[in-house]
């Protein structure tokens, strides 16, 4: 494969337009599947090394068996890209310690498994090849297979003092400049879980990522708010919007890592109305999948992720690249806007039964034209002022049928930069 160019790949702001991206937990639990001596292990899949407090040396030999005979990482990013997605997160090396790389610092690493190959260049050059921007998840703080690493306290007494400077200079940074120099341009370094490390050794990351790939982002659980982005809590939508970039990771079902037991994901309408309601705030939504022991992606979630894409396909003009709608001060009872420029798109969620009419008050400025953004189909709108009432009403007239039960998505061409009266 040819290798493309920086230029090619991501501008350096990139993360400025892109909205969706995926996310991938991969590593040796998902052999495990969640469970451990015949018992589900509660919380997340790829946390069953310690909830399950599973020694080392056990834990260990699951490299034995790590054959990943379905894992392909072409197919994976072929199907991002077809899903609409615009990045990806893959989890290089996460809490285990274990590295799905071919790192030289440790042999507790992927090509000392029967599958033998390195996941993050195949997963970089997919990526390079379909268009995606590359970005790897580092566990900077948690490391269970290292005594000086943090959380395992069951191998490793929690009396003995632990030298973590000594883990942050022999394996952290080593292996992020692997990470860094190994694999063409990364677009972010996804750090997690800082928990208790020194500010100064936050900064000393920071940078050191900086000057290896000045154009690579740093998540914001670097920690110390030292990120160039917000990570906000796991799953969770803010009502507010934040003054800040900020990304939100989420799960399909209720585990990142595999889980051979939790089949219960969420739906195509509730991933999409996520998706517009972070765009809507200036959000970016990281998408988990995680693939099985084999390497195989849980059909459960590419499902789901394959009826997205088909509205994505249809009405990704309405996310890509979008901003935050300024502050409004009302529930809109359709559903959500998303903007872009001076174009505004009514996410209709929940479509009126009779009259087939939606409105927006209090939006003074002037309307040009409204259509169907699926066929372009101009729809008919009024917008009024009542001045006894000082009341802005916009109000759009929709097609009799429904033409898309969970999203059917209005353009609007404003005539100026979109604004609302404040409540006074
Ligand atoms: C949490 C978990 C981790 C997961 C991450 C994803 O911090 O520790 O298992 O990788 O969230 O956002």
């Amino acid at each position: 494969m040819q290798a493309k160019g920086r230029e090619e790949i991501m501008d350096a702001h990139w993360f400025d337009k892109a909205r969706y991206g995926m996310f991938i937990h991969w590593g040796l639990y998902a052999l495990m599947g969640g469970v451990y001596q015949g018992q589900e292990v509660p919380y997340g899949a790829e946390w069953i090394m310690k909830n399950a407090r599973i020694p080392l040396e056990e834990y260990r030999r699951l490299m034995e068996r790590f054959a990943a005979e379905n894992f392909d990482a072409d197919e994976i990013v072929r199907n991002a890209k077809r899903w609409g997605m615009e990045y990806l997160v893959f989890t290089a090396k996460h809490h285990d310690g274990f590295c799905m790389y071919h790192s030289k610092v440790s042999d507790y690493n992927i090509t000392n498994t029967p599958f033998g190959r390195d996941v993050v260049k195949e997963l970089a050059e997919a990526c390079h090849k379909y268009g995606l921007v590359f970005c790897t998840y580092y566990s900077q703080m948690q490391d269970w297979a290292d005594p000086n690493g943090w959380g395992n306290d069951w191998d490793f007494s929690p009396d003995r003092e632990k030298d973590f400077e000594k883990y942050f200079r022999d394996k952290v940074k080593p292996q992020v400049k692997e990470l860094l120099t190994g694999y063409g341009p990364i677009g972010m370094m996804w750090f997690d879980t800082p928990y208790t490390m020194p500010k100064e050794l936050c900064l000393e990351l920071r940078d050191y990522v900086k000057e290896l790939q000045p154009d690579c982002l740093v998540s914001g659980r670097v920690g110390y708010g030292l990120g160039d982005f917000r990570e906000i809590p796991d799953n969770e939508t803010p009502v507010l919007s934040f003054h800040k970039p900020w990304e939100t990771p989420t799960t399909m079902n209720n585990t990142w890592g595999y889980s051979e037991r939790d089949h219960e994901w969420k739906s195509a309408e509730t991933i999409q109305h996520k998706l517009v309601t972070i765009v809507q705030k200036g959000g970016h939504l990281l998408l988990n999948i995680g693939p099985d022991g084999t390497g195989a992606v849980p059909e459960g979630s590419s499902k789901v992720l394959e009826e997205v894409g088909a509205w994505m396909q249809k009405n990704g003009e309405s996310i890509y690249a979008c901003e935050a709608v300024p502050d409004y001060s009302y529930q809109l009872r359709f559903g959500q806007i998303t903007l872009h420029g001076q174009t505004l798109y009514l996410h209709v969620f929940n479509y009126p039964r009779f009259p087939h009419e939606i409105i927006v008050v209090d939006m003074p400025v002037k309307v040009k034209s409204v259509q169907l953004l699926t066929t372009g189909e101009p729809l008919r709108f009024i917008q009024s002022y009542e001045i006894a009432r000082n009341e802005y009403r916009f109000r759009v007239i929709l097609p009799e049928t429904c033409p898309d039960p969970i999203d059917t998505v209005v353009k609007v061409e404003l005539e100026g930069p979109l604004c609302f009266q404040p409540l006074q």
